[in-house]
């Protein structure tokens, strides 16, 4: 049995259940959960705020832990070893997305909170391929937030081949856009973070940000206009967006990674003078993730992570719900 935190409406709170995962498919794992991150989609899920919530719902789509068990037809991993899931626990293998590298494009996908159970519990299965190992020099207990939090925001970076030499900015700094500033400073890149809370500034620039700005104050931006090559909106509500595009040079880019639920009117000629870019992503592949990995050891970024035990998932998520998160809640497996 499996042992799991569960709510049985939209919003509920979070209690104990057990469920029989029955046999472990032959290309499956089985992780032994040993930290999960609290990722904003979590909350949304929880809520359903997107209409896709099957109930009882278990969140958890940030596990860090060890090999439990492997299915008969899975050689390359082991029993103990250090691993990691995000959001997507499953993908076909044999489309086009997935022959390329970009299974996290695939159109069969299955998401690891999505009509399954998620990872706030002891343990939780997927398909071998989506359970990435960790490498030395990756503390597990901080982890969790790489593999959903750290690839949403690394993904872009690498697709878009964002060069050392551009200005960026980062709007939002939370369990994403916190990620997203160490990845850009190590990256090379000149760094601006937007947001909306003073007190955040300065840990930004601890961050490696190397300017601040208020993600709100529309004069702030106007004097950024035409200086940012690559701009990556973390955040889930809606902004001036107009104002962002301005900032942008010639063939910039807007990527938004938050789950803005309204959408977001532009103007083809504010992107057509300038050749510049709006565009969106969902989390990154497996192997992107592992190179992720070995940056994160290489150049010592981890997440800054709160710890709650698993027991007090609800006084976590309130925690969350307050916007008191910094940057990223862990909870510690403790059943
Ligand atoms: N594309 C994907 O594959 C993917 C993957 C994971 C998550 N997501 C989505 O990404 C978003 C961020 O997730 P997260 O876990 O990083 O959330 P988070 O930790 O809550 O961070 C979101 C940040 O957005 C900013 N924000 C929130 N309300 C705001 C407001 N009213 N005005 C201005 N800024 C505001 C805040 O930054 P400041 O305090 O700095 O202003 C906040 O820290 C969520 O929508 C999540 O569902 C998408
Ligand atoms: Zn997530
Ligand atoms: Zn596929």
């Amino acid at each position: 049995m499996i042992k799991a935190y569960v709510a049985r409406e939209p919003g509920g709170k979070l209690e104990r259940f057990e469920f029989d995962p029955g046999p472990l498919a032959p290309d499956q794992v089985e992780i032994d959960v040993a930290y999960c991150g609290i990722c904003l989609s979590d909350y949304s899920m929880l809520h359903n705020h997107w209409q896709m919530t099957s109930y009882p719902f278990v969140p958890g789509h940030e596990a860090a832990g060890r090999i439990a068990a492997v299915g008969s037809h899975v050689k390359h991993l082991k029993v103990g070893q250090p691993v990691g899931l995000g959001w997507f626990s499953r993908s076909c293998t044999i489309c086009s997305q997935c022959l390329s590298g970009n299974q996290h494009l695939c159109g069969s996908h299955e998401g690891t909170i999505v009509g399954r159970y998620g990872a706030f519990a002891n343990k939780v299965r997927c398909q071998a391929m989506w359970a990435v190992p960790i490498p030395e020099g990756v503390d597990l207990a901080k982890a969790g937030p790489l593999f959903c939090g750290g690839i949403t925001v690394f993904n872009p970076i690498a697709q878009f081949d964002v060069k050392p030499t551009d200005r960026v900015g980062v709007i939002g700094i939370g369990g994403l856009g916190h990620l997203a500033i160490q990845f850009l400073n190590k990256w090379g890149c000149d760094v601006t973070a937007f947001t909306s809370s003073k007190a955040k500034m300065d840990e930004a620039r601890r961050m490696g940000a190397h300017k601040t700005v208020d993600t709100r104050d529309d004069a702030e931006l106007a004097k950024l206009v035409g200086s940012l090559d690559f701009l990556l909106c973390t955040a889930n509500v809606p902004l001036n967006w107009d104002a962002y595009i301005a900032t942008l040079r010639p063939k910039g880019r807007l990527h938004v990674v938050g789950a803005v639920p309204e959408p977001i009117p532009v103007s083809v000629f504010s992107l057509l003078v300038g050749q510049k870019s709006v565009s969106s992503s969902p989390v990154g592949g497996p192997d992107l993730t592992a190179k992720m990995l070995e940056f994160c050891a290489r150049h010592k970024i981890a997440p800054i992570v709160e710890e709650f035990p698993m027991s007090k998932v609800n006084e976590a998520m309130a925690h969350l719900e307050a916007g008191k998160a910094r940057y990223r809640i862990v909870l510690k497996n403790d059943f």
